[in-house]
């Protein structure tokens, strides 16, 4: 039996990136697996089509995770489809790199949205259905323990948050032996952060392993954290970034 058969799954951002990887990785593990996107229609349907083709089960559900009406119903959706909802993964995020100067309000409204007020609407709505076994995993950034340069206050601010959110939560939902954690990625090859730039040669050299992570790296882990091995960790976090804070 797979490790993660009669689960249910629910990632944000899951039509590109890590949180595709995701996606995959935990169909793979077994998992019923619905996730969102905003904008990458095709790519979702496409990743849809994939896992449901090689016998798993997923949907995608069109939610910008700006709008908390949107989140809200998402989790409805994958309790509606699937029968409960077992796993959470926040995953959704976005960067807005500027010096500090030029950032306007609506910016940081638009970061906080989504790195962080999503997160806390998702998992409002997500323990009305998580049982004891449940998990809530969020995907920060190594930045919050180590802001790599200038440009990165509002994104260093978001995923810090998060580590808070993640303390907190895992003594409110512990009595319900729901653990909470977060995964802090360093240098990831996305579309956020492509290896292939004068940027990434300066992050390889602060990296301990001087090589950017994939998707399925920071995938796998989330797969174990989801998984049973991972059941005593929660408050806490794991920074997968190659030793970039090392
Ligand atoms: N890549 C890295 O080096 C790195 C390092 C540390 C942490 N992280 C974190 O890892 C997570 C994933 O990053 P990534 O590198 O995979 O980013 P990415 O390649 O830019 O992909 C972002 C994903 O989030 C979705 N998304 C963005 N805004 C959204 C919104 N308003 N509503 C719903 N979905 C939204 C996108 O969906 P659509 O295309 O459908 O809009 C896409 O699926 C983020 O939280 C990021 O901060 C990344």
């Amino acid at each position: 039996m797979k490790k993660l058969a009669n689960k249910v799954a629910l990632v944000s951002g899951g039509s590109r990136g890590i949180g595709a990887a995701i996606v995959r990785r935990l169909a793979a593990d077994g998992a019923k697996v619905a996730f969102t996107y905003s904008r990458s229609a095709e790519k979702a349907d496409a990743i849809v089509a994939e896992i449901n083709a090689a016998g798993g089960s997923a949907i995608a559900i069109s939610a910008d995770s700006s709008i908390a009406a949107d989140i809200i119903n998402s989790v409805n959706k994958t309790v509606a489809e699937f029968g409960g909802l077992d796993i959470l993964v926040n995953n959704a995020g976005i960067y807005i790199g500027k010096d500090f100067p030029e950032h306007t309000i609506e910016e940081y409204d638009q970061v906080m949205d989504v790195n962080v007020k999503a997160v806390f609407v998702a998992a409002l709505e997500a323990v009305k259905h998580l049982k004891a076994g449940g998990r809530i995993i969020t995907i920060g950034s190594n930045m919050a323990e180590n802001a790599i340069g200038p440009q990165t206050t509002l994104y260093t601010m978001s995923k810090s948050a998060l580590q808070g959110f993640t303390r907190g939560l895992a003594r409110d939902l512990g009595p319900k032996g729901i653990a909470v954690t977060l995964v802090q990625p360093g240098p990831t090859n996305t579309d956020m952060n492509p290896d292939n730039t004068e940027q990434a040669d300066y992050a390889r050299s602060r990296m301990a392993l001087a090589e950017y992570g994939t998707a399925e790296d920071v995938a796998g882990l989330v797969s174990f954290l989801a998984g049973d091995e991972g059941r005593q960790i929660t408050g806490s976090w794991v920074t997968i970034d190659g030793g970039f804070n090392a």
